[in-house]
């Protein structure tokens, strides 16, 4: 059986006084029974490692650039993120693929030097709304995925994939399980076809996971954990969504 995977996603969050009680409450639940993670904002990744020394909480950060290194004013390469100690690496959320004009193949760039660089790139696809109800989404998703595989090759088994419904994000309506099991299951065929190593994957689900809706998510059979945006800067809500997944 797959270990269930937990990240929050604290997007544009925190404060250094926040972050320690959040880090600090969700280290007292700890153990967990599953893997967990927290994706945090870049300037306090420093105090973040900190904060998580001796816990099996990893880090991460929620973006890095295509490019090594170089003139490339304000970005944050992958390699830095692995220095000062981050595990995983989100790419290709939905708020930067709308709001920062990122294309499949950017986000297809980003995982493969994440990997190369010695992080686990978490891929985001998803569809929005209208691309739903078009019933476009298994063309969307597909697509995504589909630049990954094709730039990371057989390496494609590394990363993390998280499925997450642009409409569900931050909005309070949650895929139903059946729903999400729906595309997780067209995800993980896709993967099958491209790496044998596709029943190992973790494909994650996000949008609106909560504590009271966490447990049926993670019964699905090809949902192997979250990616957990709001309830992911309340300790006791975090903690919830880990115990569900255990
Ligand atoms: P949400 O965000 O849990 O607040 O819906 C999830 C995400 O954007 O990763």
């Amino acid at each position: 059986m797959r270990r269930k995977l937990i990240v929050g996603n604290w997007k544009m969050h925190g404060s250094l006084a926040s972050n320690a009680e959040l880090l600090a409450g969700i280290r007292a639940a700890e153990p967990f029974n599953c893997d967990a993670g927290v994706c945090v904002p870049y300037p306090y990744l420093a105090a973040c490692v900190l904060a998580l020394q001796g816990s099996s909480v990893a880090l991460g950060a929620q973006d890095c650039s295509a490019h090594e290194q170089g003139a490339y004013t304000g970005e944050v390469s992958a390699a830095m993120l692995a220095d000062v100690g981050c595990r995983y690496v989100i790419v290709g959320h939905s708020e930067r693929r709308a709001m920062h004009g990122e294309g499949d193949q950017l986000v297809a760039d980003k995982a493969k030097i994440a990997l190369a660089k010695g992080l686990v790139p978490i891929v985001c696809v998803g569809e929005t709304l209208a691309e739903r109800e078009a019933d476009q989404t298994e063309a969307v998703v597909k697509r995504q995925l589909s630049a990954v595989i094709h730039t990371l090759g057989p390496c494609i088994s590394r990363v993390v994939v998280a499925y997450e419904p642009v409409w569900a994000i931050g909005t309070g309506k949650t895929a139903s399980p059946e729903q999400a099991q729906a595309v997780h299951a067209v995800l993980r065929t896709q993967l099958r076809a491209a790496t044998e190593g596709a029943d190992q994957m973790k494909i994650l689900y996000g949008g609106s996971v909560k504590p009271d809706n966490a447990a049926t998510l993670f019964a699905q059979p090809d949902i192997d954990g979250g990616l957990i945006g709001g309830a992911s800067l309340k300790a006791a809500d975090f903690v919830a969504i880990c115990r569900a997944a255990s």
